[in-house]
């Protein structure tokens, strides 16, 4: 994520660009930073932490001056304080820049820049773009951002300054978002159009690969390669606060909607063509992956639902026991942990209580932790000895979505790397893997076309007393996180359970009219689980099932069919959960209650 702004025109830069980036806070608030040019000197303030710091700093500090950027920071690279803050600047100061992405290519470019003399302050991958800028710079930005990212991999949206041309600012995109707004004498950037909404209603949608140069009479835009490009603004008509929900209703609905973006994110520059991975936060000793005797999984909620996935998923592979409890079961238990084992802890926030209860515990025992976090430099993550970031963003509903996702994709990565390296799993096998993963997004996509049918079936079962969610193995998995989303948003009773448990009691309480989910993507577990939908169907149940498009059968037991696109079936959860999610979505939404923000819970558990 990260928020990015620049401003060139006639008023006072500070005040706009501090405005700008509290309306972009959503996307990032590790820290925040702006720099601005004043008489032919760029000048930066930046802080760790939430924006109201920066705008403390600036109190104190103020820089005047009528050309500037900004930044918003959700930390990949470098843990969150003043020095990995943006804007960053070059050992001259004079380029200054801001990014927003990942340059998957970061460490190689800043071997070959430290190799050339160049210093590096900060352990962002941003860093080595500000260097390339000013070695490429032969007095015109424009050209020197050009070549610039021309040596870049990855994924970005980079806004550029240089003292020697004050007035002008270049803007490059390659993934990450990019606007540009235009007023009589001013032109605005930024990630996203609420940020500038303010000031402007004529915005120009930067795509990828192209490139923005500004000043305060407007804009020309050209492709990388340097071919003009010629788009006419177009004239925003909806309100900052419809935008900063992306145009969606609640974030939840919008972070689901992120999914297909986010798996993609969590994969990139990590998983190869040929099946292998690499993973920047993990550092195993020599030996240890080979000598690996058992994996441990802790969590709470729906991070402990992924790891349910991950159970599974690291013992088909890896061939070793794998053991999974409740950080807050765990903590107390007194396990049989042992050295020569390694601990995962699962964890959005990475400042659960109970997660890092357990992980600490883990680690006294001898485990090697390894934390599963989505936020860089959390506590989690500095507690573990490594560390898998899932890159969802942030998330902002209570109720969790994307970052469950990034989480399984994360185990996934987690399995090729392990099982490769122990051998459990041929390079072929990693290969097809791959390839499957690869797809996921465009599946994903896919899967969320339900949206619709589903918001219809919603409103027939919104209310009901009680629902149940079965499936078998992976799709039991599945089960508990459909259920959970339901419970926490809808305040309906809902229950998960694996579909062989039904006839050991629940059947008692399925009569007439009784929804039930069934998630069926198993092939290996098809007919048995068909014969559970059976004895529901038999005493009244009204059934639901999450199935492969393909699935000829179901529809004869199902009374709605909530139609996925098939994938291994190993990787099935990462779609499965979405008509879940949309599901417990609608019905909440029929119900007509706090979405984003449901009674009794909060975002991050931090107490025991
Ligand atoms: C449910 C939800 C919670 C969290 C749980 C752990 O939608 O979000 O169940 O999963 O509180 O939080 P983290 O992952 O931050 O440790």
């Amino acid at each position: 994520m990260c928020g990015i702004v620049g401003y060139v025109g006639a008023r006072d830069a500070q005040e706009l660009l501090v405005a700008s980036l509290r309306r972009l806070e959503y996307r990032g608030y590790d820290s925040a930073g702006i720099a601005i040019t004043n008489n032919g000197r760029i000048e930066v303030r930046k802080s760790a932490g939430k924006l109201q710091r920066l705008d403390d700093l600036l109190e104190d500090q103020p820089i005047v001056g009528t050309t500037g950027i900004g930044h918003t920071r959700w930390a990949t690279h470098g843990v969150p304080n003043d020095v990995n803050a943006h804007p960053h600047t070059d050992a001259s100061g004079d380029f200054v820049l801001v990014h927003n992405g990942i340059i998957e290519n970061f460490l190689s470019l800043k071997e070959a820049l430290l190799e050339d003399g160049h210093e590096f302050r900060s352990d962002t991958d941003t860093e080595v773009l500000v260097h390339l800028v000013a070695d490429e710079y032969d007095g015109d930005l424009l050209e020197a951002v050009r070549r610039a990212i021309g040596r870049a991999k990855g994924a970005y949206a980079v806004v550029v300054m240089c003292a020697h041309e004050p007035g002008r600012i270049v803007a490059a995109r390659m993934i990450s978002p990019l606007v540009v707004g235009f007023a009589d004498g001013e032109t605005f950037l930024a990630s996203d159009i609420p940020a500038i909404l303010p000031y402007t209603r004529s915005v120009l949608v930067i795509n990828d690969g192209e490139m923005v140069d500004i000043n305060a009479d407007g804009a020309t835009v050209q492709t990388i390669e340097g071919e003009p490009v010629h788009r006419t603004p177009m004239e925003v008509t909806w309100d900052a606060g419809q935008a900063e929900k992306g145009g969606y209703p609640h974030f939840m609905l919008k972070e689901i909607f992120e999914q297909p973006a986010v798996i993609e994110e969590t994969l990139r520059g990590r998983l190869q063509s040929d099946g292998s991975v690499i993973l920047e936060g993990a550092d195993f000793p020599a030996g240890f992956v080979a000598g690996l005797e058992k994996i441990w999984i802790t969590a709470c909620g729906t991070a402990y639902h992924a790891g349910l996935v991950g159970r599974d998923v690291l013992e088909k592979v890896l061939r070793i026991p794998i053991e999974i409890d409740y950080a807050h079961e765990l903590r107390y238990r007194d396990p049989l942990i042992r050295p020569g084992t390694m601990t995962i802890a699962i964890s959005q926030s990475g400042e659960t209580a109970d997660t890092l209860a357990a992980g600490r515990l883990a680690t006294e025992l001898g485990s090697r932790l390894l934390a599963l976090t989505n936020v860089v430099g959390s506590t989690l993550s500095r507690d573990a000895a490594d560390i898998l970031y899932t890159r969802a963003g942030p998330e902002i509903a209570v109720a969790s979505t994307k970052a469950y996702t990034a989480m399984l994709i994360g185990t996934y990565l987690l399995a090729l790397r392990l099982g490769l390296e122990r051998g459990t799993l041929t390079a072929a096998g990693a290969a097809q893997l791959a390839g499957e993963l690869r797809a996921l997004p465009e599946k994903a996509n896919r899967a969320l076309d339900m949206d619709a049918d589903i918001a219809k079936i919603a409103g027939r079962i919104a209310g009901v007393d009680d629902i149940y969610f079965i499936g078998r193995g992976l799709d039991y998995a599945v089960a508990t996180e459909g259920s959970l989303k339901l419970k926490e948003i809808s305040y309906m009773h809902s229950e998960a359970m694996p579909a062989g448990e039904l006839k050991h009691g629940t059947l008692a309480l399925i009569t007439e009219g009784t929804p039930v989910v069934v998630v069926l993507t198993q092939s290996h577990l098809y007919d048995k689980t068909i014969s559970g939908l059976q004895e529901v169907k038999a005493r009244g149940a009204r059934v639901m099932a999450v199935a492969y498009e393909d699935d000829t059968e179901v529809a004869k037991y199902a009374n709605h069919v909530l139609r996925i696109p098939r994938t291994a079936d190993f990787l099935s959860p990462v779609l499965s959960i979405i008509p879940l999610q949309l599901l417990a979505y609608h019905i909440a939404k029929e119900l007509g209650h706090d979405i984003d923000m449901p009674r009794n819970l909060a975002k991050s558990v931090t107490v025991e």
